[in-house]
């Protein structure tokens, strides 16, 4: 099948219902989206599909095959950080990290839908997303300062 993953074409003999996070670690190397308890619940593995958030790690391969997919990987124009990543970092809206990627493409994905949410809605829209260090406070200044910045 023909993955289309951040503006490149890759051709891959695959399982088409492998899932679309294992191929996109362990066929394309892009590492950044991450495994977290193999269900959906978490966001770890969040991808944007035709630039929707959706969960890597329970969407199968096939469902993404032909269709724009951007992994963490894809966000950034050379050595400028994407205006989410770049915001993240501002506001260290992090920890260990693991949960970064899944939040900041959900957030990409968000503002895409609603340029200027409040904080009411940014919590709803990052919902999906699990953070087991407790960052949300700082996740969501990120977000909002992002979309401040889109402005
Ligand atoms: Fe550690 Fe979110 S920063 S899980």
């Amino acid at each position: 099948m023909d993955l289309i993953v951040n503006g490149e074409r890759h051709s891959l003999v695959v399982d088409r219902e492998r899932s679309l996070l294992s191929v996109l670690r362990d066929e394309d190397g892009l590492t950044g989206s991450k495994y977290g308890g193999g269900e959906g619940n978490c966001g770890a593995c969040t991808v944007l599909i035709a630039g929707e958030p959706a969960q890597s790690c329970v969407t199968s391969a096939s469902a993404a095959a032909e269709r724009h997919v951007t992994t963490i990987e894809g966000l950034a124009d050379g050595e400028s950080l994407h205006p989410v990543q770049q915001a993240f970092v501002d506001h260290s809206a992090f920890q260990c990290g693991y949960c970064t990627p899944g939040f900041i493409i959900s957030a990409v994905g968000l503002l895409k839908r609603n340029p200027h949410p409040d904080e009411k809605e940014i919590r709803s829209g990052l919902n999906g997303n699990i953070c087991r260090c407790g960052a949300y406070a700082r996740i969501v200044k990120a977000v909002r300062s992002a979309s401040e910045t889109a402005e």
